[in-house]
This record gives structure tokens, sequence and C-alpha cells, in this order.
């Protein structure tokens, strides 16, 4: 298989800025796009730099952007995206500061990570017990699924919300910081999740579900998320402007089997919601201001009957 790629490239030393330089080279049929990159390193580019350990899909080193969604090139086939895009465009993770060719530095990622304090933090008044500490039955599909995460950082760098709020602690870091949560050996479960539904965290998510899509292991940072935010809202962690709009869409929808969009920013923000008069102000000349007295639809107490029927449930 002859395949073409086009791969950007920046050295600090000789360039002012990144450039892309196209490679065409033949393959076998099932190579994968590590393996293309290491075959043009070693026979058309040897300054070609990209960090790879594994190659199985297990350490998260080679995270790249393939075809402009982050992945992992040793489990990207290299046919599969000649198939649907003709070509391979290869760029390093975004967001990131690159440091040579496809090379990020990682350093800003561990931080989110390390601020959900990834490890296990047992009762310290709790007697050990004589063997090993179990995880309870039932809780262990959580603390499995999250445990999968083998932090690339595909997740974190292709969410729409790290590219406009830097200090959001990202899915990753979410779903690792769920998997303590999860996890019945540990003792510090109300600070846990007092830390994670702070600022920066579970309510700055978008629910675009990038997240979940893009990562190559199977955890679903998303679900982490949505079981953070239920357990919050159980114990009534609602002082976060994420969480008073979740209640806001809640109680709204409850109400009138509608959103009432005029009164959500009100509910949400308090009084700083006054900070918005520009923005009203402008939505209102150009007739974009929703009435705030809105008639619930038909059957509205069938849509009733669900909350209720989900809040016995719960
Ligand atoms: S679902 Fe939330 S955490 Fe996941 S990518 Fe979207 S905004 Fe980011
Ligand atoms: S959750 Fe998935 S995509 Fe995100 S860092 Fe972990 S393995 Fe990578
Ligand atoms: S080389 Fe280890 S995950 Fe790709």
């Amino acid at each position: 298989m002859l395949a073409t790629f086009k791969i950007q490239k920046f050295n600090p030393e000789t360039d002012g800025k990144a450039h892309y330089r196209d490679y065409e080279i033949e393959l076998p049929e099932r190579a994968t796009v590590l393996e293309a990159i290491i075959a043009i390193k070693e026979q058309l580019d040897g300054t070609l730099s990209f960090r790879c350990a594994c190659r199985s899909a297990i350490c998260g080193s080679c995270a790249m952007r393939i075809n402009s969604c982050a992945r992992l090139a040793c489990k990207t086939k290299v046919a599969d995206e000649v198939a649907r895009f003709g070509t391979v465009l290869i760029e390093p993770l975004q967001k990131l500061k690159v440091i040579k060719d496809l090379i990020v530095d990682m350093d800003p990622f561990w931080r989110m990570v390390e601020k959900v304090r990834p490890w296990l933090m047992p009762d310290p008044h709790e007697t050990p017990p004589e063997r090993e500490r179990l995880v309870a039955q039932g809780t262990d599909r959580d603390v499995m699924r999250d445990s999968l995460c083998i932090f690339c950082a595909c997740c974190h760098t292709d969410c729409n919300v790290t590219e406009i709020e830097p200090g959001f602690v990202g899915p990753a870091a979410l779903a690792r910081g769920h998997r303590y949560v999860a996890d019945t050996r540990d003792g510090a479960t109300e600070q846990r999740i007092r830390l994670l539904s702070d600022s920066h965290g579970i309510w700055e998510c978008a629910r675009c579900f990038v997240c979940t899509q893009v990562c190559p292991k199977g955890v679903d940072p998303r679900e982490s998320i949505r079981q953070i935010g239920h357990l919050a809202f159980e114990r009534g962690l609602v002082s976060d402007d994420g969480a008073r709009h979740a209640q806001a869409f809640l109680d709204s929808v409850k109400a009138s089997g509608r959103l009432n969009e005029a009164t959500l920013p009100l509910k949400t923000r308090g009084l700083g919601v006054l900070g918005m008069t520009p923005l009203a102000i402008r939505m209102f000349l150009k007739g974009k201001v929703p009435f705030p007295l809105q008639k619930p639809v038909p059957d509205v107490e069938e849509i009733r009957k669900i909350f209720e029927l989900t809040e016995k449930k719960r």
C-alpha cells in the first residue's frame, strides 16, 4: 500500500513556527500509524520526533492528532485512515506546548491529574483488616472502568471545555477522581465529592461526550462525571453555578415540560445575572429574549410522573 502523510514539524532551535511536510511511503496493508511514522523516520526523515514505547495501546505515549482527532498511533490503522480521508494528517496533541514535532509537554496534564489526589486514602481510624482490603461487589465495575485509563491525554486535549477554560481539570482527571469515589476501600469519599464538584470540576463539563468518544481504552469519563454529579446532588452540594444550572433546568422541565430560558440565568447566577445586562439588551434588540411566562405543555402530568418514578427509583 502506497500511503501519503502530512506531518506537522517544529524544531524550536531552527523554526520560528510549525510547518507541514509531506511524505509518501510503501507500507504493509496492516500497518499502524505508529509503524508508518517509524518507517518514515528510518527511511525518509531521521529528524522526525515522536514518543512511543509499548506499541500495544498500553503506555499511552504515542497519543497524537490523526486526521484531526486525538488517538493512539499504535491503535490506528493507516488503511482505515486512507479509506476515509485519502491521506493521513498527523499533528501533536492540542493545547499542550510542543517540544519538538509530535512531542508535547505533558506536565500541565499531570498537574490536573494530581489535583484529584489519585491515590487511595483509607480511613485512618479504621482498623486494618487481617488480610487485603477487598473492593465491594457491585462497585468493582466502575472502579475497573475508570482504572483502564492509561493517561494518554487524548480526552483532555480534545475536550471542548479545556479549549476555552484552561483551569478545568478535565475528563481524565475527573474519571480518575471518580475511580476513588467509587472505591469502597477509600475513606475520603465526602472530601473527594466536594473537591470534584468545586470550581473547575464536574460542573464545567459541557456534556459533549467527546471524551467518551475519543478514549481508546473504553473509559467513559462523561459517565463518571455524571455519577459524581449525582452524588453531589444527593449531598446538597449545589452552590456552584453549574449545579444550580442543572437544578434550574430540572425544575423548569418538571414545572412546565419546557425549558424556560428566560428564568434560567437568574436561577443559575442569582444577582450575578446583573453582569449579563449588556448581553440581555443586545439579545432584546435582536428579538431573542424569550418570554418568561410559559404555558405548560399538554399532558405535563405525564412528564411529572417520569420525575416521580425516577425519584422513587433513587
Ligand atoms: S463531556 Fe465534558 S469532559 Fe467530556 S469532552 Fe465534553 S466537555 Fe469535556
Ligand atoms: S480517559 Fe481514555 S482518553 Fe482520557 S486519558 Fe484516560 S485513556 Fe486516555
Ligand atoms: S506506544 Fe504505547 S500506547 Fe502506543
